[in-house]
């Protein structure tokens, strides 16, 4: 009883104890791996209509797989992962939803920050703070503050994000430079462009991969992901696992990357 209890405040059932496949994922250590993975995390809804639940039972069971995906790309030694969390256009979801997911991130931090310090893990938020709950803030100003010293994988949540609004933030902050002097107009290149989107400090994504079915960018990354591999699978986001993860990394691997020249 005890231990059920457990399970249901953490989050943890027994498939998290899945073992991962250590010899796959050193295999995968020796191809060339992609430094910034980046995930649309799509199908939470379907995932729960599908076994007739509500749909926050699907984003609760994804913020399970938020874990195990988080787990494997440190595991396997990427850069950094960026997790597309709640977009712009998703505040016109039903109340109860949003006010759902807007709580995600509080109960990560509750069930999740001792193990990221622990892995040296980074926490970041990529999107527009404004309009955030003041729970939502605080939780992702504890995530910042506990890991800000950290020095391993950069795990970045998209919450609140949409990429044409931070490329107009980005337009408008570089017309401000000009204006004061600070900046000459000659000087705006591409470097600086993306050094003015919330992803400054990052590498692009190497690849991009998003489940559920869906064949479509959505609005997330759309500079950063110019030269990206796009990865797509019919999967629903609580059901993708390690082994998927994986997958999609030998997909990668065996692409050629040739940034368009022959
Ligand atoms: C899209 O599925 C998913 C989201 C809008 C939310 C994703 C959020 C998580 C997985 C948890 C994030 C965790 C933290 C800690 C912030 P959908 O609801 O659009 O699915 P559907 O297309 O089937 O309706």
């Amino acid at each position: 009883m005890i231990q059920r209890l457990k399970q249901w405040l953490t989050g943890y059932t027994a498939a998290d104890q899945t073992p991962v496949d250590r010899d796959r994922m050193e295999a995968l250590k020796k191809g060339p791996l992609p430094k910034h993975v980046a995930i649309i995390m799509d199908g939470n809804g379907r995932w729960a209509k599908k076994r007739g639940m509500p749909r926050i039972a699907g984003h609760r069971q994804g913020m399970i797989t938020v874990r195990h995906i988080t787990r494997a790309a440190d595991d396997l030694g990427i850069q950094a992962l960026t997790l597309y969390s709640f977009s712009t256009e998703n505040w016109k979801r039903p109340k109860d939803e949003v006010n759902y997911l807007m709580g995600l991130p509080a109960e990560f931090l509750r069930t999740d920050l001792d193990e990221l310090v622990e892995r040296n893990i980074q926490v970041r938020m990529l999107g527009e703070e404004e309009q955030l709950p003041s729970h939502t803030l605080d939780a992702i100003s504890k995530f910042k503050e506990a890991t800000k010293e950290n020095t391993g994988m950069v795990l970045s949540f998209a919450l609140n994000y949409g990429a044409r609004r931070e490329i107009t933030e980005a337009v408008r902050r570089i017309i401000d430079e000009v204006k004061s002097g600070k900046l000459d107009k000659e000087q705006i290149d591409e470097e600086l462009i993306s050094r003015h989107l919330y992803t400054a400090e990052l590498p692009d994504p190497d690849l991009m991969i998003r489940t559920s079915g869906e064949i479509r960018i959505s609005n997330f990354m759309l500079w950063q992901l110019a030269y990206s591999e796009l990865y797509f699978t019919d999967v629903q986001w609580p059901d993708f696992s390690q082994e998927m993860f994986f997958e999609a990394i030998e997909d990668f691997q065996r692409r050629s990357r040739r940034y368009g020249a022959v």
